[in-house]
């Protein structure tokens, strides 16, 4: 178990670096199986989801072999179309498993995924798109069974754009017949990202960031050398950490746009941005005024994973600010443990109500899923004496050496593993016989 120490007070200064998006690079890592090649995958986080998609892989029989931050997946051998519940269990995108399985050997056998507990996250859109494909899926209690001999392209209208069922359907519309329309389709970055990769591997698709996806087969190339893009949630949170204690810092490798939304609340709080190419800096005095209304929101609206982050930013700004959650239901889990800081927080239903408080005081709090557990880090970095965040496992899966980089932007926080469970006891890679091979793309 992982515990964070935070001492609070210190400003932070300096530049960093944005490491590469989880939820760019794991639906990639799941998409590496749709066609028999060999991929030279780079800018992957080291992270335990990041391992977690790496074990699903060579339990189905590729090869993976890693470097730093570079993952080489040779595909040419997918043996397997059924992933343990075990590994199903260590995170959510295991989900997008099934559309890539299916793609590929025309069945797939799983189980619900994991992932953080942030509501009820059915994927009754992923199997209905799926279905109209020409899927059969049966689900038996969480196992769920799914085949087709052959799958077709179809019109298929999202009533909600989920991230999730985008990107499955996108996966096995590359090896459907005829051609696939996503109405409705889910607009963020990292479907842009799953676009970019899948074309660079000979996939007919077009329209990724727009509402409407649409998917041809494809002419499938044997090998691809692909840049994952940087992670616009860690990008928000050093933002937003640097908001809360006060100094100047510049992250580097980043799309401005991609955390537009974020930034836009900072401005209004009272931080400057100033951006340049693949460059923001944010200065900020540390005392900060209430931006107003935030709304949860589909890409481009402001992003949910950023809720927690820029409400722990804001809990000493001078005034009220109103939040809105729509896309999960179970997503203020971090608000009881944010009081206990001496934040004013209510809760009712959807909404957040936040008064900013003068002072916050160090305290032991409880991590209940990655964004809570940065939101908490965030916070301790401003609260007085120390706090400390327990369960912190779960910012791992997020964020990668997340300690090392605060502490070299001047933030005093350290990290205490205690017994197993660790990343860098989880995070010895594999190196298969076939890796110098796979590493050859
Ligand atoms: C992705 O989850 C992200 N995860 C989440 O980030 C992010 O919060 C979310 O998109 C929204 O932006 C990954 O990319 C791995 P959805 P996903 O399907 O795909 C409902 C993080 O912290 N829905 O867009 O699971 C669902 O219940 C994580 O990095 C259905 O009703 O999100 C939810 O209310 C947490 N039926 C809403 O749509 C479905 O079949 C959004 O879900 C699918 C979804």
């Amino acid at each position: 178990m992982d515990i964070w120490h935070i001492r609070g007070g210190n400003r932070l200064f300096g530049s960093c670096r944005v490491q590469g998006s989880k939820n760019a690079s794991l639906p990639v890592l799941a998409a590496s199986i749709v066609f028999p090649a060999r991929s030279r995958i780079r800018n992957v986080p080291r992270l335990r989801d990041a391992d977690a998609a790496v074990s699903i892989l060579s339990h189905l029989g590729c090869s993976v072999g890693r470097e730093e931050n570079e993952l080489y997946i040779d595909s040419g051998l997918v043996a397997d179309a059924d992933i343990p519940r075990e590994l199903m269990a260590e995170m959510r995108s295991s989900v997008i498993f099934m559309g890539a399985l299916l793609a590929r050997c025309g069945e797939a056998r799983l189980s619900l995924p994991g992932g953080c507990q942030l509501g009820k996250r059915p994927i009754d859109l992923h199997l209905s798109a799926l279905r109209a494909m020409g899927a059969e899926i049966s689900e038996e209690g969480s196992d769920i069974f799914c085949r087709a001999a052959k799958l077709h392209g179809a019109e298929i209208d999202l009533r909600f754009p989920s991230v999730g069922a985008t990107e499955n359907i996108m996966l096995a519309a590359c090896a459907a017949e005829g051609r696939t329309t996503i109405h409705g389709a889910a607009r963020e970055p990292e479907i842009v990202a799953l676009q970019n990769y899948l074309s660079s591997l000979g996939a007919h698709i077009s329209g990724a960031g727009s509402g409407r996806i649409v998917i041809c087969g494809a002419s499938a190339r044997e090998t691809t050398d692909y840049t994952v893009p940087s992670d616009r949630i860690v990008a928000s949170t050093l933002a937003c950490a640097c908001a809360a204690a006060g100094g100047r810092i510049i992250l580097s490798g980043v799309n401005y746009e991609h955390f537009l939304t974020v930034l836009h609340f900072l401005n209004e709080a009272g931080c400057d941005i100033i951006h340049f190419n693949d460059i923001v800096e944010i200065s900020s005095s540390g005392v900060l005024r209430a931006p107003g209304s935030v709304i949860t929101a589909p890409y481009p609206g402001f992003p949910t994973d950023a809720q927690p982050i820029l409400m722990a930013a804001l809990l000493r700004a001078q005034g009220t600010t109103q939040f809105t959650e729509t896309i999960f239901e179970n997503r203020y889990r971090h608000v009881s443990e944010l009081r206990r800081l001496g934040a004013d927080i209510s809760v009712d239903g959807t909404q957040a109500v936040l008064r900013g408080v003068k002072e916050l005081r160090g305290e032991t709090l409880t991590a209940p899923d990655l964004r809570g557990g940065a939101a908490m880090v965030v916070a301790g970095l401003t609260a007085r004496g120390e706090t400390r965040v327990v369960d912190a496992g779960h910012i791992a899966r997020g964020y990668e050496s997340f300690d090392d980089r605060l502490c070299a932007l001047g933030a005093d926080v350290w990290i205490e593993h205690k017994g197993k469970g660790t990343y860098e006891d989880a995070s010895q890679p594999d190196q298969p016989a076939a890796f110098q091979q796979a590493r050859r793309v």
